[in-house]
């Protein structure tokens, strides 16, 4: 792999410790995807900051390293483990919240903005179309090579790091164009309707290739498509897909009828009486908030639910008034704080829950061991409210 005498500099050492550890990374993951060389980033989006996921290795590592490291483009944060205005609603134990702390405050010093989001897209960080950038976070990388139209591999925590620090990603994957042609097309036989159905198609279709993926049979709707990324990227390894009209020929074709939906349906969800209603896995965006309060007006919640938000996306939906909307329903509405791997049934007591998203559901039964009923936000608010 070809590097510039600056970067080799780098990469030796000559800039100091954090550069060279980081150089390192880049180079050797750019020699196992075969890049040529090195490429300038715009963005980068960084995922490893809940301390349920991270551990203390990672606060320690993170610690050690923004001694020196410092973020050369525009970067932002995936969502951690707590909100810190909640904690008494959570009562998660004092060490969690320290440690946790102690991981924000090491991306802040490195000058990681404190977005704590998994839809970075929505308000604060929103590349333009065919811009390369270092993502993590498989559902916001699927929606930006497949909605927005950016350029990005799967980075995992350390290597999209190691971009945000050096500005640079290896030259290969989905930042060629070969790799964005579709290696495999599901023909959907009938339109799935709501976002959870279009979560649950993700599922299926992730699962049948590490490669792009062409999808016929499906309109354009954002939010939808936002569910549909996320399920890619919770069951397999792909970071892209592709509407397109019909298969080009000689790929390989995968049909989806209403079988493999009840299938993947049956597998995600239990008919439970769930005690408490988790929204916003990805986080809600502002469509989303505002539909569920349009939706919840005037009504009164039979359960408890926590509808999860970004801190920007809050920020919106509270100058609009939908906070208040589904505060006055009974909801609360939650900020910076993953709903899916966050521990907070321990701290809480809860083991049944009701989602709308399969990818919540997904990690819901796997990390926090839940017993999950997946229905749609439009039935939740039907059925308790
Ligand atoms: Fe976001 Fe947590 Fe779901 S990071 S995509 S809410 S698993």
């Amino acid at each position: 792999m070809h590097l510039t005498r600056w970067e080799e500099k780098a990469y030796e050492g000559e800039f100091g410790g954090a550069l060279e550890s980081a150089y390192r990374v880049l180079v050797a993951t750019g020699r196992l995807l075969k890049a040529d060389r090195l490429i300038p980033v715009v963005s980068a989006h960084i995922s490893g900051v809940n301390y349920s996921n991270i551990g203390d290795a990672g606060v320690e590592f993170l610690e050690s390293f923004s001694r020196e490291a410092r973020v050369k483009v525009k970067t932002t944060l995936n969502p951690c483990g707590i909100d810190s205005g909640k904690l008494e609603l959570f009562n998660p134990p004092a060490e969690f919240v320290r440690k946790q702390e102690r991981i924000v405050g090491s991306y802040m010093r490195m000058g990681v903005s404190k977005s704590l989001s998994c839809i970075p897209y929505e308000i604060d960080n929103r590349p333009r179309r065919g811009s390369h950038v270092a993502w993590a976070e498989s559902s916001a990388c699927v929606f930006g090579n497949s909605v927005l139209g950016i350029r990005t591999n799967r980075e995992s925590a350390v290597s999209a790091l190691a971009s945000a620090i050096t500005g640079r990603t290896p030259n290969a994957g989905l930042h060629l164009d070969d790799a964005r042609e579709p290696k495999l097309v599901v023909e959907v036989e009938e339109e799935p309707v709501s976002s959870l159905d279009y979560g649950i198609l993700g599922i299926f279709s992730g699962r049948l290739t590490s490669e792009t993926i062409g999808l016929t049979g499906i309109g354009g709707d954002v939010t939808r498509l936002k569910a549909l990324s996320a399920g890619i990227g919770t069951s397999g390894a792909s970071a892209m897909f592709s509407l397109i009209e019909k298969a080009p020929k000689g790929v390989e074709r995968v049909p989806f009828t209403k079988k493999e939906a009840s299938s993947v349906r049956e597998q995600l969800s239990s008919d439970l009486d769930p005690e408490v209603i988790l929204v916003g896995c990805p986080f809600y965006t502002v469509k989303e908030v505002s539909d569920l309060a349009r939706n919840l007006e005037g009504r009164k919640l039979k359960k408890p639910m926590y509808v999860h938000l970004s801190r920007s996306v809050y920020a919106e939906a509270r100058s609009r008034g939908l906070v208040k909307t589904i505060e006055e329903s009974g909801g609360e509405v939650i900020k910076d704080m993953c709903p899916s791997l966050s521990p907070t049934p321990k701290w809480m007591g809860f083991s049944r829950v009701a989602t709308d998203s399969a990818k919540g559901s997904y990690y819901m039964k796997s990390a926090l061991k839940l017993g999950v009923n997946l229905l749609s936000a439009e039935d939740l608010v039907r059925k308790y409210a």
